[in-house]
């Protein structure tokens, strides 16, 4: 995808949350994001940036605003199919499947997507690239529950990158992880947006880690600023 184009773009995007009590999270956030961005939201606990990070990545409904997406108009009926295609999430907490192996779970979004993942396929093929640039080669076969935090973010990333997506959505990716690993976690997701021309939408507390960002914004009451 051309460097210079918008690959998100977000416009007065609302939410707020009823139950149990009124809670108006997100007060007419606007955001675009070039491909090649990388771009970390900040802001204190509570604020709404997983909130606004779920709501740019489809998995959570707006309750006003405009989102689009690799040049397509986000609706109702159009994506899950977007997000299949073009986006991926780490979170905090890995989310991975922790009976199956490592590759099991790095192919678990070409099985989703209906792909050949038998041995020699293409799918096949590049989940073990992947499974190797995050230096897990040896640990493909194991499941994941085996695994060290900073190797189940590593299979996490991996599995990420497999549908080849035009956008990365990190949540507090290295939240759980020693500050050696973080930094391993940090070079990988960046390396992934530079050297393929993909966006990275980030959440962090790290200060470091914004700093290795090309833009960054605070939520603060509702609305992001550059910062
Ligand atoms: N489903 C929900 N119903 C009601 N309130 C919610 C719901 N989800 C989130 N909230 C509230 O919205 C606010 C923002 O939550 P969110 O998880 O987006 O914050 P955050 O900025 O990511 O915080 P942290 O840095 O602690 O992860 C919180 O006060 C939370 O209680
Ligand atoms: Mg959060």
């Amino acid at each position: 995808m051309n460097s210079q184009k918008p690959v998100l773009k977000a416009k007065a995007i609302h939410k707020a949350f009823y139950n149990p009590a009124l809670v108006q999270i997100l007060k007419g956030v606007d955001l675009t994001i070039m491909c090649g961005d990388t771009v970390a939201i900040m802001g204190r606990s509570g604020e709404g940036k997983s909130t606004l990070l779920q709501i740019l990545g489809t998995l959570e409904t707006a309750c006003s605003g405009y989102l689009e997406i690799a040049s397509q108009t986000v609706n109702n009926f159009n994506k899950s199919k977007i997000r299949n295609k073009n986006l991926a999430f780490i979170f905090q907490s890995f989310h991975l499947l922790e009976d199956y192996t490592a590759l099991e779970n790095v192919l678990m979004p070409a099985s989703i997507a209906r792909s050949n993942i038998s041995p020699g396929s293409p799918a096949y093929n590049r989940a073990c690239q992947l499974l190797e640039k995050v230096g897990l080669d040896s640990r493909k076969h194991f499941n994941t529950k085996l695994l060290s935090g900073g190797e189940k973010q590593r299979v996490a990333i991996a599995r990420a990158l497999c549908n080849d997506p035009d956008i990365l959505f990190a949540d507090e990716p290295s939240g759980n992880l020693d500050k050696q690993t973080s930094q391993y976690i940090h070079e990988l997701l960046l390396d992934f947006a530079h050297n393929q021309g993909k966006a990275l939408i980030l959440v962090t507390h790290d200060a470091d880690l914004a700093a290795m960002c090309s833009r960054r914004f605070r939520l603060c009451e509702g609305i992001l600023v550059a910062e």
